[in-house]
């Protein structure tokens, strides 16, 4: 899927405020290099950047590295897969937030950072634990079913169970891991919850003719009216698993 970084950053800004909360898990040291892994645009990244020696930001989409770049031109920014990081033993925190839900494959995302890492480094990451986002991912399959669509769900969030055993697999020690449930309020009120799916349901919604892309979207808020409007905003539901660990 290539990304809207215009989008990204207009109507979902709540990615990188959200992930403001993960920052107080990276100790400064002007000493330390730090991988920020599915950088996005980069606001994450300068703040890390206030945090260490060096920072750099990874990210698979072109346009997200292009914004980034043209946002932060003093910070070092790379296109590439999580899953193949051109790194080794040069890092003493990948950072990541919001990320890596977008990947199926954890062993092989894990046996890479901890490749990038050096000895004792640290990992600081948060991404959507399983039941994220269960109501939007029911509605919307519905409704492309009911429209002769078939939608196969794309994300990956697992248990904090499993998610911590495959950490200690690939020779991680936690410190922390934990899930939650973070309610999010998106942004633009009635127009909210549309936005998300024209963001992240992009690829999907892009096969459809246009009509049949507004009968979906509308479905979706009929569907979850009930459990995810309050009246005046959409509020998506959100969990978390958050992870500190070590090697
Ligand atoms: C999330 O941050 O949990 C998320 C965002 C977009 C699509 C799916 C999940």
């Amino acid at each position: 899927m290539e990304w809207n970084s215009a989008l990204y950053d207009k109507k979902h800004d709540f990615v990188a405020e959200y992930g403001k909360g993960l920052l107080e898990f990276v100790p400064k040291n002007d000493g330390q290099a730090i991988l920020d892994l599915g950088c996005g645009t980069g606001i994450l990244t300068v703040q890390l950047a206030d945090l260490c020696h060096k920072v750099v930001g990874v990210d698979s989409s072109q346009s997200m590295i292009e914004k980034a770049k043209e946002q932060f031109s003093n910070i070092e920014f790379i296109v590439c897969n999580a899953l193949a990081l051109p790194f080794e033993n040069e890092f003493d925190v990948v950072f990541s937030n919001a990320v890596f839900h977008w990947i199926s494959d954890h062993d092989t995302l894990l046996k890479n950072i901890h490749k990038v890492l050096k000895p004792q480094a640290l990992l600081v990451c948060e991404f959507g634990a399983k039941g994220n986002i269960a109501a939007i991912e029911s509605a919307f399959t519905e409704a492309c079913n009911d429209t002769g669509y078939e939608y196969e769900p794309k994300f990956h969030f697992p248990m904090a169970e499993d998610f911590g055993r495959l950490l200690k697999n690939n020779g991680f020690v936690i410190d922390k891991i934990y899930d939650y449930d973070r309610p999010t309020v998106l942004k633009d009120g009635k127009q909210g919850l549309v936005n998300w799916m024209k963001q992240f349901y992009a690829s999907e919604l892009e096969e459809m003719p246009e009509n049949v892309q507004a009968t979906v979207c509308k479905r979706v808020e009929e569907l979850t009216r009930g459990t995810l409007w309050n009246g005046e905003e959409w509020v998506a539901d959100y969990r978390r698993l958050r992870v500190i660990a070590h090697i």
